[in-house]
């Protein structure tokens, strides 16, 4: 405790018995009379090892009236260098940058703002600045300051930068390869090479089965890759539904017919349906593919399209297998979640299918959801907001 708060302590002991003053001291979250509570403010925010700093809107510029040791130590510069100066040295010629568009636009309307942004430090290096600026009004709503708190997420940044970068040089250094262990085993099982003897050739099925698990799981980790950056684009256009489940049954076919599961059509609308046809048919075909594989001989899978309302269509693939219990379902649409590890030997599953199938359905303005019941089968279905053309017929 320094000589100015023990001398206020001591005026407060002066004025209030004692069991008061230690209820003071003991409990730092409670704050009593005025000057105790501006002291207790102060402390915390010069403690604050975010940057702090607070401006006048209704001086010249607005300019900065205070700032805390957070903000002088990552920014390198000492307070008589910043005071009075506006916030915008820290961007230095760096000021072709969207966050400060927003910026500009939320101080005018007065309203709070978290962004991220480039700065500056003295010596000129870049900091990635995490900023959220808020209005402060007095009690009569008139602006008179903003409060800025800065965070400095370098660190979190570069660590972002250098995962991606090890997905896409993983992802690209194995893919390339594999395609083509994958393609020279594909030639020898299809017969094209030559005919070799039968265990051979179990070995190269149970090879080539492996080898297209592996190019799933590396393209499943390149699209949710994309996703998660936000740098996936939908490229929608119109489609018929009809089309579009025969596209779909065409591709699914080799893997419902050597499981000896029967697909059934039911699409209940002509109308066209405005949607991105190669995404929705990667969502479709992940739904069928899991039914099919939950499915025993002779099981019937069904794939069903409606109309929920103008502007709403609604895919649904229903099927006979053994049912999801209750308590499992949340877990389904999250990342690299199968409801038992066993599961994805059994059914060659990478665990994020459905985690992409919701981004993709999100992506399209839907929503993705199932219904279950243990015994009966399950109901995948998911809907997708759409511009209808109105029916045909
Ligand atoms: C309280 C407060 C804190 C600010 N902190 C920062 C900051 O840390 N880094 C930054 O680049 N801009 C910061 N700004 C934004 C700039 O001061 C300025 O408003 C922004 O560059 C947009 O306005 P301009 O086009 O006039 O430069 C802050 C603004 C306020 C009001």
């Amino acid at each position: 405790m320094n000589l100015n708060q023990k001398q206020k302590l001591l005026k407060h002991q002066q004025l209030n018995n004692k069991e008061e003053v230690e209820t003071i001291v003991d409990t730092p979250n409670t704050y009593g009379p005025e000057d105790e509570q501006l002291l207790f403010f102060k402390r915390a925010v010069e403690a604050a090892r975010n940057g702090i700093c607070i401006t006048n809107p209704r001086m010249t510029d607005n300019p900065i009236v205070y700032v805390n040791d957070g903000f002088l130590d990552f920014t390198g510069y000492k307070r008589d260098q910043v005071l009075g100066r506006n916030c915008r040295f820290l961007q230095r010629d760096d000021r072709d940058q969207a966050p400060i568009e927003s910026i500009r636009e939320a101080l005018r309307l007065e309203i709070p703002i978290t962004t991220i942004l480039r700065n500056y430090r003295r010596d000129g290096s870049l900091f990635w600045n995490e900023l959220t600026l808020s209005p402060v009004h007095d009690q009569s709503g008139r602006l008179i300051n903003f409060v800025g708190v800065q965070n400095d997420i370098s660190a979190r940044k570069d660590a972002e930068k250098r995962v991606s970068e090890f997905y896409s040089v993983i992802s690209h250094e194995l893919r390339t390869p594999l395609t083509s262990i994958n393609s020279a085993l594909s030639v020898i099982a299809d017969g094209s090479a030559g005919k070799a003897n039968a265990q051979i050739m179990r070995m190269v099925e149970i090879a080539l089965e492996n080898s297209e698990r592996l190019v799933r799981l590396i393209s499943d980790i390149l699209d949710w890759k994309k996703i998660e950056s936000g740098k996936f684009k939908l490229n929608k256009t119109y489609t018929c539904p009809e089309a579009l489940v025969d596209r779909l049954i065409t591709g699914v076919k080799p893997l419902s017919n050597s499981a000896k599961v029967q697909l059934l059509k039911e699409v209940q609308t002509t109308a066209e349906v405005y949607l991105d046809i190669d995404r929705t048919l990667q969502i479709l075909t992940n739904l069928v593919d899991n039914a099919i594989k939950f499915s025993a001989a002779d099981n019937v899978v069904t794939i069903r399209v409606e109309l929920r309302n103008a502007d709403t269509v609604r895919f649904s693939v229903v099927d006979q297998g053994p049912g999801i219990p209750k308590d499992q379902l949340n877990k389904l649409f999250k990342v690299f979640q199968q409801l038992d590890s066993s599961d994805r030997r059994k059914t060659g599953g990478t665990g994020l299918g459905l985690s992409i199938s919701r981004s993709l359905v999100e992506l399209h303005g839907g929503q993705i959801g199932v219904e279950s019941e243990v015994g009966k089968g399950s109901m995948f279905w998911f809907e997708i907001y759409s511009k209808v053309e109105s029916e045909v017929n």
